[in-house]
């Protein structure tokens, strides 16, 4: 009897589940019904026409497949409905401790410190709200190569409103292997993040002058990713150790970071005539306002990441060997000097006894 009756409330329960469904494809069906004809358009103020077609299967590849019309377009509760529908507002159920198990984290209070966040509450209309990075009723899965916002769509996700730094990123060394397939370089959210992007002059910022070393050292330091590329991976640690690199670290922002040689947007291989390290800009890289006006082709033809303990550094790797010697023979000098006292010390006592 007892297990009739929990049989009877799974059916009912299924049915439930069933009727369910299919009231929400119902109430799917009676939009589509509309909103799937290729020909639907609304005329704007200015005259634009922009088609209301929905297409049903982006919609059902999407993170929100489970979603409903309704769920999104909340103010749509009778039909034929009204002209004006509002925004949608993503942050009905992205949010901690949502109900509906959209993702959790410290992501959307980042938003709202982040300088888009903050220019959004400003008022400044052309700043991104979260549909603007990750689309409409095409926002897929994050690990999808449709998402807007996978590694590799990323520039132009963010280039739609930042045109320039998209021209001389998609020009650079790092661009050019992105749109070769190449994961490893970095994107614009490598170097700025994605709901943290604060302003470059925040000291905060990944970018803000005193914090780029570290930024581009992730992939450029002795466990980056760079390495694989045949690019020497001692790039940060030489770069430390040299007189710039130390200045920096005693907080000076006026000194040479990565960036005051290499660019940031527009970082090309040494090779490049454009280059800024390539051997015929050295001079007007070097000389830059502030920095080494009086550089010459000479002044700058010196190395900037040296290791001295490799031969490649000519003189400098000599020297360090010279001194190394150098230390060697004193030591042992002083070794032998401390020894014979000794002996001649233990030859005195034997002969006072
Ligand atoms: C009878 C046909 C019809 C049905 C059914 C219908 N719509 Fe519409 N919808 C329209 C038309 C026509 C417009 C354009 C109105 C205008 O000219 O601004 C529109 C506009 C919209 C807009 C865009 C508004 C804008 O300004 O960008 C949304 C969103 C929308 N509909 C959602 C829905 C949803 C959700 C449903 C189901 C609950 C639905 N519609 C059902 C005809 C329909
Ligand atoms: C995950 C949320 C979500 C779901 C689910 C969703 N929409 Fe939308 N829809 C949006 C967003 C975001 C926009 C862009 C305009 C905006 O920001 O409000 C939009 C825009 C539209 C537009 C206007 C087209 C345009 O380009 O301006 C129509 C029409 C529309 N949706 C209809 C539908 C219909 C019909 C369904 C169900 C089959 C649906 N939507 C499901 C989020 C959603
Ligand atoms: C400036 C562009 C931008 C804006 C604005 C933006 N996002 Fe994102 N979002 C991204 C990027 C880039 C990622 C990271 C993708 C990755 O990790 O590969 C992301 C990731 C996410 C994720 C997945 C995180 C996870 O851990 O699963 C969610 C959810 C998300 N965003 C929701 C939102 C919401 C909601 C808003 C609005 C409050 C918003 N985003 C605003 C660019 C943006
Ligand atoms: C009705 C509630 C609801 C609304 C409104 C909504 N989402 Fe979601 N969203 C979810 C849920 C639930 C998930 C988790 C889906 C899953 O994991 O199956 C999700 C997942 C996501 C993801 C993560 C995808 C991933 O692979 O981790 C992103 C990004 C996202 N939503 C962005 C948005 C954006 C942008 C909007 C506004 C246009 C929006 N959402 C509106 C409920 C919603
Ligand atoms: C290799 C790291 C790196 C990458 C990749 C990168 N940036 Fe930057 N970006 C920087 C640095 C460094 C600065 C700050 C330079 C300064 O202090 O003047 C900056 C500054 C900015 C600024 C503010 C300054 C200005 O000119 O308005 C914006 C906006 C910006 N980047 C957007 C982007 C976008 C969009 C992308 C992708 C297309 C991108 N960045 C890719 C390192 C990077
Ligand atoms: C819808 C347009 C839009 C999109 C998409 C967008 N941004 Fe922005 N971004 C803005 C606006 C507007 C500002 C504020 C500009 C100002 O006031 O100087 C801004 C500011 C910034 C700044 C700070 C500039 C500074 O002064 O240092 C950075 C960095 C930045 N965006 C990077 C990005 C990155 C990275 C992405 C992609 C993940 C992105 N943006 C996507 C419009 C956009
Ligand atoms: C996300 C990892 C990553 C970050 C962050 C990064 N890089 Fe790179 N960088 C790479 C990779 C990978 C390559 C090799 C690309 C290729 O050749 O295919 C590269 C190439 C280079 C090259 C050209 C080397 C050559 O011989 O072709 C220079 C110069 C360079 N990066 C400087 C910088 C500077 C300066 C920064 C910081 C502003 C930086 N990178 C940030 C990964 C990164
Ligand atoms: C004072 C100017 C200066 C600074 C600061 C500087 N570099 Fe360099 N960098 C150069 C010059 C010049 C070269 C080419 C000669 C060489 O390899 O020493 C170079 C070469 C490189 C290369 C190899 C490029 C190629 O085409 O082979 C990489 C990668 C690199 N630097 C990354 C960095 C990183 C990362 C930082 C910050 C930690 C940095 N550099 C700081 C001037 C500088």
């Amino acid at each position: 009897m007892e297990r009739a009756s929990a049989s009877f409330t799974t059916l009912l329960f299924g049915v439930l589940l069933l009727l369910g469904t299919a009231s929400d494809s119902l109430a799917m069906e009676k939009c589509l019904l509309c909103h799937r004809k290729h020909d639907l358009f609304k005329t704007e103020s200015t005259g634009r026409k922009v088609s209301l077609f929905v297409d049903e299967e982006i919609l059902g590849r999407s993170a929100h497949a489970s979603r409903v019309c309704t769920d999104c377009h909340v103010d749509i509760v009778a039909l034929p409905h009204s002209k004006d529908v509002k925004k949608v507002n993503c942050r009905r159920c992205h949010y901690v401790g949502n109900p509906v198990g959209a993702p959790e984290g410290d992501l959307y209070d980042q938003y709202e410190h982040s300088v888009h966040g903050l220019e959004v509450a400003k008022g400044n209309s052309e700043a991104p709200i979260c549909q603007d990075c990750h689309g409409d009723h095409n926002v897929m899965p994050l690990d999808s190569a449709d998402s807007k916002v996978a590694k590799q769509n990323v520039p132009q996700t963010c280039g739609k409103c930042h045109m320039e730094i998209y021209a001389a990123y998609a020009a650079s060394t790092h661009g050019h292997a992105v749109s070769q397939g190449n994961l490893d370089a970095p994107v614009c959210s490598d170097c700025h993040g994605e709901h943290n992007i604060v302003r470059h002059e925040d000291p905060s910022s990944s970018v803000y002058g005193l914090n780029l070393t570290a930024t581009c050292s992730d992939c450029h330091g002795p466990l980056g990713v760079a390495s694989k590329y045949g690019i020497k991976a001692d790039r940060a640690a030489t770069f430390e150790d040299s007189f710039h690199g130390v200045a920096q670290e005693m907080g000076s922002r006026v000194v040479a970071n990565c960036a005051s040689c290499h660019g940031f947007h527009d970082i090309l291989p040494e090779a490049d005539p454009k280059s800024r390290i390539n051997p015929d800009n050295i001079p007007k890289t070097c000389g830059q306002v502030g920095c080494h006006p009086e550089a010459t082709a000479t002044f700058t033809s010196g190395q900037i990441h040296v290791d001295p303990h490799s031969e490649e550094s000519g003189i400098l790797y000599y020297i360090s060997k010279g001194f190394l010697i150098l230390t060697a023979s004193v030591l042992a000098g002083l070794m032998l000097f401390i020894l014979l006292d000794l002996t001649k010390r233990a030859r005195m006592a034997r002969r006072k006894r």
